[in-house]
C-alpha cells in the first residue's frame, strides 16, 4: 500500500500551539505550591466569562459536574428535566445524579437537535429544566421559540455547550443563550484541559452556589468563610494545573475556530458533487463551532455503517452523534425500560449520520484523504 494511504486521521486531537509559554506557567504553579483555587483559575474564569459575554464563569472538573451543579441549584429532586435522546450519556447522568427524572425527547430530522414541537410535547407541570444540547457545535434553529417557551413557563434553560465552545446565534455566544451554560474540556473537545468544565451564567445565586459546592460546600471563598460548611458538596473544582492549560487554550480559541470553519467549508465544496449525502446545515444566524462535521445520507444510505470500513481500510476515525441514542443504551433500558420505536426520528436519522474528522490540526491534504476514503466506501456501500 502506498505510504500516503497509511496516514491515520483521528476524529479529534488536542493542539497546544504555545508549549513554551504553557510550561513557563506550569513551572510557576509548581514552584508556588498553590495547586487549587488560585490565580490561574481566577484568570481563566475571567477570560472565559469575557469570551462568552456573561457575568460569571465557574471552573469545575467536568461538564457532567457543571450540569449536576446547575441542576442541584434548581432543586430538581423528584422533578423532570427535558433533554434530547441523542446526547452523550453524561447529560442524562447529571440529571440522575441531581435526583431528577430525565425526560428524553425526539429530535428534528434536519438539525438533529431538540425542536420546539418535541419540547412542548415533553413539558409537564413537573418540568423544572430543559437541557438544550448544541449537537456537533450547531444550535437549534428553534432557539428563539425554545427560549420563549421556557420563559413563559418559568422553566430554566440550560445549554449543554460541550460541543459548542465558540458557537454563536445572532451574535450571542453559546453559553449566554439560556440561564446557564455547561462546557467540557475533555481531550476531544474544541479546547481541553485534559478533563475539566465550566459553568457560565448571569445568575449571582448560581455563581455563589457553584463556588461553594465545588469545594465541599464551604462558605463563599471570596468572603473567607472557609471553615463553614453550608451544604453538601464535593471536590469539584478545576485545579491550577488544568487552569493553566485552559487559559492558554482559550487564547488560541479564535484561531482554532477559524481553522475549523475553513475546513468545514472545504468539506462542503468537496462533498457537493457526492450523490445522496448532505452536510447538516444550520439556521441563518447560527455560526457553528464545528466540533464535528456532520453528514446525513438519504434514507437508503445508512452512513453510520461506513464507520468500520473507514477505520479498517483507511485509518479514518468517524463517529455518529449518538448511536445508540440514550433511550436505547443498555443502562437506560435497564433503569427505565427504554424500547425501540419510542423516538422514531432519532432512531432512523442517526443511522444515516456520520461525523467526518475535524480538528484544528488537520491539513487540507488530510481532508482530501478523508473525502476520497469516504467516497470509496460510499460506492462500496451502494453496491452492497
Ligand atoms: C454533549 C455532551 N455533554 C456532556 C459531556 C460530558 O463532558 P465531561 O466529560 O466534561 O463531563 C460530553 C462529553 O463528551 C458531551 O459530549
Amino acid at each position: 500500500m502506498p505510504t500516503e494511504l497509511l496516514r491515520m486521521i483521528q476524529s479529534a486531537r488536542p493542539i497546544f500551539a504555545d508549549r513554551a509559554a504553557v510550561l513557563r506557567d506550569l513551572e510557576q504553579v509548581l514552584s508556588s505550591g498553590k495547586l487549587m483555587l488560585g490565580e490561574y483559575l481566577q484568570r481563566f474564569e475571567e477570560a472565559f466569562a469575557r469570551s462568552i459575554g456573561c457575568r460569571y464563569a465557574i471552573g469545575v472538573n467536568s461538564c457532567t459536574t457543571a450540569l449536576e451543579i446547575t441542576l442541584r441549584y434548581l432543586e430538581v429532586e423528584g422533578a423532570e428535566v427535558v433533554l434530547p435522546t441523542n446526547t452523550f450519556i453524561a447529560t442524562m447522568t447529571a440529571c440522575l445524579n441531581a435526583g431528577a427524572k430525565p425526560r428524553l425527547t425526539d429530535i428534528h430530522p434536519d438539525s438533529l437537535c431538540l425542536d420546539a414541537e418535541n419540547l412542548s410535547r415533553a413539558l409537564t407541570d413537573r418540568t423544572k429544566a430543559v437541557i438544550l444540547v448544541h449537537l456537533g457545535g450547531g444550535i437549534s434553529p428553534d432557539l428563539a421559540e425554545i427560549q420563549a417557551l421556557c420563559g413563559r413557563r418559568g422553566i430554566a434553560l440550560i445549554e449543554d455547550c460541550a460541543h459548542a465552545q465558540g458557537a454563536s446565534y445572532s451574535g450571542a455566544r453559546a453559553g449566554a443563550l439560556g440561564w446557564a451554560g455547561c462546557f467540557s474540556f475533555y481531550p476531544t473537545k474544541i479546547m481541553t484541559t485534559g478533563s475539566g468544565g465550566m459553568i457560565t451564567t448571569n445568575d449571582e445565586g448560581l455563581n455563589r452556589f457553584a463556588r461553594s459546592v465545588r469545594i465541599h460546600g464551604r462558605g463563599n471563598e471570596a468572603e473567607g468563610e472557609t471553615d463553614q460548611i453550608e451544604r453538601l458538596g464535593n471536590d469539584w473544582f478545576l485545579d491550577e494545573v488544568r487552569s493553566v492549560l485552559g487559559l492558554h487554550q482559550l487564547s488560541h480559541l479564535e484561531a482554532n475556530l477559524r481553522t475549523r470553519r475553513t475546513l468545514a467549508q472545504r468539506y462542503r465544496e468537496l462533498l457537493a458533487p457526492a450523490q445522496g449525502v448532505k452536510p447538516v446545515s444550520f439556521a441563518d444566524g447560527c455560526e457553528p463551532s464545528y466540533y464535528k462535521f456532520m453528514v446525513l445520507g438519504e434514507p437508503s444510505l445508512p452512513l453510520s455503517s461506513l464507520r468500520q470500513a473507514l477505520w479498517e481500510r483507511h485509518q479514518i476515525e468517524a463517529e455518529t452523534l449518538y448511536l445508540p441514542p440514550c433511550h436505547l443504551q443498555p443502562v437506560y433500558r435497564r433503569l427505565f425500560g427504554g424500547k425501540e420505536g419510542t423516538f422514531p426520528v432519532a432512531e432512523s436519522v442517526l443511522k444515516r449520520q456520520i461525523c467526518l474528522p475535524l480538528h484544528a490540526g488537520m491539513t487540507s491534504e488530510d481532508l482530501q484523504y478523508v473525502v476520497s476514503g469516504f467516497e470509496t466506501e460510499l460506492q462500496q456501500g451502494r453496491k452492497r
